[in-house]
């Protein structure tokens, strides 16, 4: 997958993703780029996490912190870093990623042309930020991009949020598999929630059975469900 090409094309709602033609893959939904982020990732696993109703669930100064599987364009991210801003909350986001994307396609895609110009700035900041260290993005959001392999991340049940946005099972078999499962939920403390865009009921059964309560849930334009689980 490393050494594949790239192709930049644009989607519905005007913004780019990339295509892998060896593996007929895209990164996003042709339907919208953005507007698939911003459903599954920020709306249904962030927001959800963070409010019930109108209200704040987290404690004052709380610290959230987000696991993301496949950092990629790095969209899911400058979503998450502008929704801390907007909600002032702080965020401690930890992301992996394999085969981390040239300079060239990052600028070539560039989501901060698609955002409140107050924030376009700080999406190449993600990309310039130092691999494998943490680092302060914004006082209300710390970035640590792991260039690792998913099967080979360990972690304690801390992340209250998880972004499972891996490659689909038909594609990339082995990113989708019991013990992938098992890792994720290990990785997730009390109240944690993940979401995917991936629907299938072999996904869904797999994590349940990994000890999450799951959920079918309305999907992104373009598909009409995908699932949510949390470790309650
Ligand atoms: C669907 S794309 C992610 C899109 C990304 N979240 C974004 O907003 O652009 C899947 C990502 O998983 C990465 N990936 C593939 N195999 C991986 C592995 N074994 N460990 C970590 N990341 C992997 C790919 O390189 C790709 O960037």
């Amino acid at each position: 997958m490393k050494h594949y090409g790239r192709e930049l094309q644009q989607t519905a709602d005007g913004t780019y993703t990339l295509f892998i033609p060896e593996i007929d893959e895209h990164y996003h939904s042709v339907n919208g780029a953005i507007t698939e982020a911003n459903h599954v990732y920020i709306k249904e696993a962030l927001l959800h996490r963070l409010y019930k109703g109108a209200s704040l669930v987290i404690k004052d100064k709380e610290i959230i912190k987000v696991l993301e599987v496949g950092f990629g364009t790095g969209l899911n991210a400058f979503l998450t870093l502008i929704n801390a801003i907007e909600n002032n909350i702080r965020i401690e986001y930890v992301t992996l990623e394999l085969y981390p994307l040239s300079q060239d396609i990052i600028s070539k895609i560039n989501y901060g042309a698609f955002v409140d110009e107050r924030y376009s700035g700080l999406y190449m900041k993600l990309h310039e930020s130092e691999w494998d260290k943490p680092v302060e993005i914004d006082k209300n959001f710390i970035l640590t991009k792991k260039n690792i392999d998913l099967k080979d991340f360990i972690s304690d049940p801390v992340f209250d949020v998880v972004y499972f946005d891996a490659f689909a099972p038909d594609k990339q078999p082995e990113m989708w598999n019991d013990e992938i499962y098992k890792k994720i939920v290990d990785s997730m403390a009390e109240n944690g929630v993940m979401t995917t865009y991936c629907a299938k009921g072999v996904v869904r059964r797999g994590f349940r059975d990994a000890g999450l309560t799951m959920e079918r849930i309305p999907g992104p334009p373009g598909k009409r469900e995908m699932i949510r689980g949390s470790k309650i």
